[in-house]
């Protein structure tokens, strides 16, 4: 099934979407990005996401010339008019095309982008029997709760853990674990969870955001606290969580088994809630 792409607020055919040489986005990454899950035809918490969205819009003082509102229905639009059930929605906004110079144009409209397309779940074995991960050093700016188009430092991140033949990489800034290269890393410990605190240093994830619900609802205590790779690794159950990956186990980082080198229990029964708020959640 072809993509369906909202330029600017109008349709158009995904070989025609184009924009300009000298669009920031391009040129300086001055942009930024959501990537919202649709199940069954149901977004999956997009207000959430498009809150993100306008939060760091003012933290890079991007000034949106469209309204949250018209991005929301051409989201809902372009799922629609694709027919899909399971979904991706790319939703990337830059400050436009302007001359090339670092500080802010005068005058430029936003390009904004809406790509839906379906989407292909992950194996079923993926969360069944969990995933491989390494570690490498967090290269990258201090803002990463900003979800900024530049993303150079995840992406050699992640092609190291693929070369590795694992499937995601965990960061670590100076031994303390911050999140992954495109999730949010949590630990269990003794019945306990632990995460990274929502600060600087991580993307406030929305899955995160879930699983801490979930937690709650289940009586699990939460412990939004940094941890080290050393407790990584003497971890009784690892698993990470973005809006693709969902909530995925890790059984193996750097080569060392996790726990029992299975999904446990504690994983388990919050995949399972998660994908019962899948089944259920339209906002
Ligand atoms: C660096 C990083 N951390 C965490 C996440 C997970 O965020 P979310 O659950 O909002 O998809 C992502 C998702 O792209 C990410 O890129």
């Amino acid at each position: 099934m072809q993509a369906v792409v909202y330029l600017n607020g109008e349709r158009v055919d995904y070989k025609d979407a184009k924009v300009s040489v000298e669009d920031r986005g391009f040129q300086f990454g001055d942009g930024l990005y959501e990537v919202v899950r649709v199940y069954g035809g149901r977004f999956f918490y997009l207000d959430r996401h498009l809150k993100r969205l306008n939060k760091g819009a003012q933290e890079i003082y991007l000034e949106f010339d469209f309204s949250l509102d018209n991005l929301k229905e051409i989201c809902k639009k372009a799922v629609a008019e694709g027919g899909f059930k399971d979904a991706s929605v790319y939703i990337q906004v830059t400050r436009g095309a302007a001359p090339r110079q670092h500080h802010f144009p005068e005058k430029s409209s936003c390009t904004w982008v809406v790509i839906a397309r379906e989407v292909k779940p992950h194996p079923k074995d993926f969360y069944e029997n969990g995933v491989k991960a390494i570690t490498v050093p967090d290269e990258r700016w201090t803002r990463c709760n900003i979800k900024s188009v530049q993303l150079i430092p995840n992406c050699i991140a992640k092609e190291k853990a693929k070369r590795a033949g694992a499937y995601e990489a965990i960061f670590h800034r100076g031994g303390i674990v911050t999140e992954a290269s495109s999730s949010n890393v949590f630990i269990v410990k003794n019945g306990k969870l632990f995460t990274h605190p929502a600060n600087n240093l991580i993307l406030h994830g929305i899955t995160r955001g879930v699983v801490l619900e979930i937690a709650g609802k289940l009586g699990f205590e939460v412990n939004e606290e940094a941890f080290s790779l050393d407790k990584l690794f003497d971890a009784d159950e690892v698993f990470i969580t973005g809006t693709m990956t969902e909530v995925m186990p890790v059984v193996k980082v750097d080569g060392k088994i996790i726990g029992d080198g299975v999904p446990g229990e504690t994983t388990r029964s919050i995949i399972e809630e998660f994908r019962k708020l899948t089944l259920t959640v339209d906002q």
